[in-house]
């Protein structure tokens, strides 16, 4: 079953990158006929970065659910699609076929077409990590509606932006979800949220914790007295709305560097080339493996590397509902053993925060069955990586850090498991498609080797992000503005000696808190809802497990002295506005924030200073206060 596609020797990736610079329409269109379109497309691409507008493979029309269920039903249906491991190891684990799979998609559609949800309406979903989510995505796209996922570890408040944002008519949910000792009540949060969104016209309700919900007549619905009906009405597929390649598939908001997380929309057609292309090639996916994504559905990872990557190539896929370090630090390693994982792609704070715990955990799991490591959202440390490779991989694995964004749909940079070489710490060479190029700060490209600037793509892709919902200006200012007919990834990068590329970091104001994106504005912005803060700012700082942390400067508004209780507040309300994962790591009151005269936060400053450098801040005449300076400084020490 392996793919056409998959590249299989360093010299396989030699020749399928320069085809894909030198005739990309040729090669792109290779790939994609590998795929099921119920009618060719006429076009393989049209660009243009100035608008931006790209469109892939114009006029085709196909239906990514097919090509993920029914394009395999006759070949491996009775295969394991999803393995599902329960929060609780108590409890059994489900395995789904892509028979069954493709029969419960089909049930789920049919009974959001009997809700009135149709082709081009935005669903929101918010539930935790169970087959449902998965199967509630598929559905979605089966009859063409477009989905929005939410992390389910959001608060009320983040649903009420996404909502409003995408106008959804319909969110499905559950009654609670799972997380490691916790029980959280999803549904309570989706009420509290629905009393700020109109457009919300039905809510389908999944009983998970069978805790205790409110249900609305007329607008709530139970999933399983829904698929009843379904079934009661005998009918056993749906069929698969034939959708335009750039017909929207999904939206997934994101952090920017201003205002509030921008709704990053992918298309069908390119997408769906691009993950099924992405997942085959970097893991070097075999029939039989077993691959386990850490990553929770809420984040893009989850989109393409639990969900779509995975289906399209025909591969298992393991979905986990719960926590790595719960009941014990040896959950993830158990998991492995137990199903006889291959593939293991987590995130570096995981890896981190499972190194703290020793090697006890570890001691008496069989991890033979892996083969290839994954590593994703933020930069792996060189300690971690050895960790990793020496006690996950047993010296035998391959790891692959692959660098990409919720933008970008699918990996960009990565090596591919043991055809192309690795290098602690670099993503190292850009996948066929991928032209990457380093930009100077006076805006010129750097060429050569042994060079370091702001990571641009100068070329398409196919899982490329199309627009930013309902505001495409955004999408232009976000991406495409900063350097003219590039696209801009807000990273620092460098290029060694060896053409090797390393991802440095954000450039612009975004947080990456273990592996999370959250915007600086964001952040100041829910803190600044806090009754008695005047201002605020935020700033990263280096934290051992987490990557980066967030470290607030507070001012108070007069009168109100630095407290503990205010400290709390801010929390409280950090976690309300954003959710938990947003609390900062260190708030530090200050009386006044070094601005420039025209008034703009200079955050360089408060950038070293949360860094621990106290000496060398550059420049600091321009300041209308310098003296606030020192009084920071000040206040940092003693923190
Ligand atoms: C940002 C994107 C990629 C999907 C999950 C996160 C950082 C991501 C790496 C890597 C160094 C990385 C970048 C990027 N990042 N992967 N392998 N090495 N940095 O998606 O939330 O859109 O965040 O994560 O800074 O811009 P995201």
């Amino acid at each position: 079953m392996t793919p056409a596609y998959r590249i299989s020797s360093f010299a396989d990736y030699q020749t399928a990158y320069e085809k894909s610079i030198t005739q990309p329409e040729e090669f792109w269109a290779d790939v994609a006929q590998q795929f099921q379109w119920s009618k060719p497309w006429t076009k393989v691409l049209e660009w243009n970065f100035k608008a931006p507008a790209v469109n892939w493979f114009t006029d085709g029309k196909l239906n990514i659910t097919e090509n993920c269920l029914d394009r395999h039903l006759n070949t491996i249906g009775d295969k394991a699609a999803i393995i599902w491991e329960p929060n609780n190891p108590q409890e059994n684990t489900q395995t789904i076929s892509f028979t069954a799979l493709h029969q419960r998609v089909c049930a789920l559609a049919n009974a959001l077409l009997n809700l009135g949800i149709k082709r081009g309406d935005r669903v929101c979903l918010y539930m935790g990590m169970i087959p449902e989510l998965e199967i509630a995505v598929l559905a979605c796209a089966r009859i063409g509606a477009i989905h929005s996922v939410i992390f389910g570890g959001f608060s009320a408040k983040s649903i009420v932006d996404r909502v409003q944002d995408t106008q959804a008519i319909a969110i499905i949910t559950c009654d609670g979800a799972y997380r490691g000792a916790k029980e959280i009540p999803l549904k309570a949060v989706v009420d509290e949220a629905l009393q700020e969104c109109d457009s919300v016209k039905k809510v389908l309700v999944f009983t998970r914790t069978k805790c205790a919900v409110n249900m609305l007549a007329g607008r709530d619905y139970s999933w399983e007295q829904e698929l009843e009906k379904v079934a009661a009405s005998g009918k056993t597929t749906c069929p698969a709305a034939q959708m335009d390649s750039e017909d929207p598939l999904f939206i997934l908001y994101t952090s920017g560097s201003t205002g509030k997380p921008k709704g990053v929309v992918h298309t069908c057609g390119g997408y769906m080339v691009w993950t099924a292309y992405t997942f085959v090639n970097v893991f070097q996916v075999e029939d039989e493996d077993i691959h386990f994504c850490t990553a929770d559905i809420g984040w893009v990872t989850g989109h393409s590397y639990i969900i779509y990557g995975p289906l399209l190539a025909g591969t298992t896929s393991l979905m986990f509902e719960g926590i790595p370090t719960w009941p014990d630090a040896g959950r993830f390693w158990e998991i492995i053993a137990k199903h006889r994982v291959s593939i293991l792609y987590t995130s570096p704070t995981a890896i981190r925060g499972l190194m703290s715990h020793g090697l006890e955990p570890i001691t008496g799991k069989d991890l033979s069955s892996l083969r290839v490591l994954g590593s994703v959202g933020e930069p792996i440390n060189e300690e971690a990586w050895h960790w990793y490779d020496e006690h996950i991989g047993k010296g035998k694995c391959p790891i692959v850090d692959t660098w990409w964004q919720t933008e970008t749909g699918g990996i960009m940079i990565s090596n591919l498991a043991g055809i192309t070489p690795a290098k602690p710490s670099y993503a190292t060479l850009p996948l066929p498609g991928v032209q990457p190029v380093l930009m100077d700060g006076s805006g010129q490209k750097m060429l050569g080797n042994s060079v370091s600037g702001n990571l641009c793509i100068q070329f398409p892709w196919p899982g490329m992000i199309r627009t930013t919902w309902g505001d495409h200006e955004r999408c232009r200012m976000s991406y495409f503005d900063t350097y003219p007919k590039l696209y801009f990834t807000g990273d620092g990068c460098l290029r060694d000696e060896q053409g090797f590329f390393r991802i440095t970091g954000r450039v612009d104001d975004v947080l990456n808190v273990s592996g999370h994106r959250l915007g600086t504005a964001e952040l100041e912005n829910a803190i600044n809802m806090q009754e008695h803060v005047a201002e605020s700012a935020v700033v990263p700082f280096p934290h051992d497990l987490k990557g980066q942390g967030i470290y607030a400067f507070v001012v108070l508004k007069e009168g109100i002295p630095p407290s503990d209780a205010e400290r709390a507040a801010i929390h409280i309300c950090i976690t309300e506005n954003i959710g938990p994962i947003a609390k900062p790591d260190k708030i530090q009151f200050v009386s006044g924030l070094p601005k420039t005269r025209s008034g703009k936060i200079m955050r360089r400053i408060l950038r070293k200073i949360a860094e621990g450098e106290m000496e060398h801040l550059g420049d600091t005449t321009t300041l209308l206060d310098p003296g606030i300076v020192e009084a920071i400084k000040t206040g940092a020490k003693n923190l």
